[in-house]
């Protein structure tokens, strides 16, 4: 794959699924906007691509603040002169805990990562993408959207928020080019495992977790990585409103 010449804003590039996503990008060549709260994460993120040969520079925004996602595109646009693909990958979860149990302020900012991150970055780079012709955002959603484990539940109303609203721009947006489809990973081996998982993290609970996808594994950063390279090639360029299930067949 040849993502020569593009430049890739990866939200949530610290760590985990970004992490990965950026450095399959960078590996095929994207000039790659690392953004993330945690400035020293992706300081090292985009420092060890760079170093590594590959294009990359660090950028430290809440996707959750207005003026931070503007920033971070006036970054990518002083940069790079263009914005042609984003992936709003930077998520958060509350602890697997019952629903009552999650407070307010918990609450609002799980919808404000999750959520109000897709609204931020349609306001700022949807008039970039409608400028230059065109363009694709990659939402990461969550199996957790269409098939919720309890415990989780005001996380899996913010995924099921992302699936609907990736449908719902690309629906808007196909008539300016621009392409949206999201990502729906099944539980996977980052950081934010310790919180999804229904109890201390052991090998008896992941165990139980694996049992209920049937290829038998977590998914791991590069399996997100894959899906969203394709989804943001040319190779997929008749797809659009799709949220790709890459769960081992947990949602059959
Ligand atoms: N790990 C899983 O089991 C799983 C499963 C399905 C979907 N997801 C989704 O995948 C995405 C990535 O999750 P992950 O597992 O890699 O988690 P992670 O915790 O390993 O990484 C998330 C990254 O996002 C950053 N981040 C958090 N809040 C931010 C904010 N307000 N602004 C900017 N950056 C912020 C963190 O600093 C971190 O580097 C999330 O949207 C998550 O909901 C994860």
């Amino acid at each position: 794959m040849d993502f020569s010449g593009k430049t890739v804003i990866v939200t949530g590039a610290g760590g985990g699924f970004g992490e990965g996503i950026a450095r399959r990008f960078a590996s095929f060549g994207a000039n790659i906007v690392a953004a993330d709260m945690r400035a020293d994460a992706v300081g090292a993120v985009a420092n060890d691509i760079a170093s590594k040969g590959g294009c990359a520079i660090a950028a430290t925004a809440d996707v959750t603040r207005g003026a931070d996602v503007a920033a971070l595109a006036k970054v990518a646009i002083d940069r790079f002169g263009k914005v042609d693909i984003v992936i709003n990958n930077a998520g958060i979860t509350h602890k697997n805990r019952p629903m009552l149990e999650i407070d307010e302020e918990t609450f609002d900012r799980v919808y404000a990562v999750n959520v109000k991150s897709i609204y931020l970055s349609a306001m700022h780079f949807v008039p970039l993408m409608r400028a230059a012709g065109g363009g694709v955002f990659v939402n990461i959603a969550s199996t957790a959207g269409l098939r919720p484990r309890p415990g989780l539940t005001w996380y899996n109303g913010s995924k099921g928020a992302a699936i609907a609203l990736t449908k719902s721009m690309a629906v808007e947006l196909a008539p300016d080019r621009i392409r949206v489809n999201g990502i729906n990973p099944v539980m996977g081996d980052t950081g934010m495992l310790q919180d999804l998982l229904p109890g201390e993290d052991s090998e008896e609970v992941r165990a139980r977790i694996v049992a209920t996808i049937p290829l038998g594994r977590l998914s791991q950063p590069r399996d997100i990585a894959n899906a969203a390279t394709f989804l943001a090639s040319p190779d997929s360029d008749l797809i659009t409103g799709i949220c790709l299930e890459v769960d081992g067949g947990r949602c059959i």
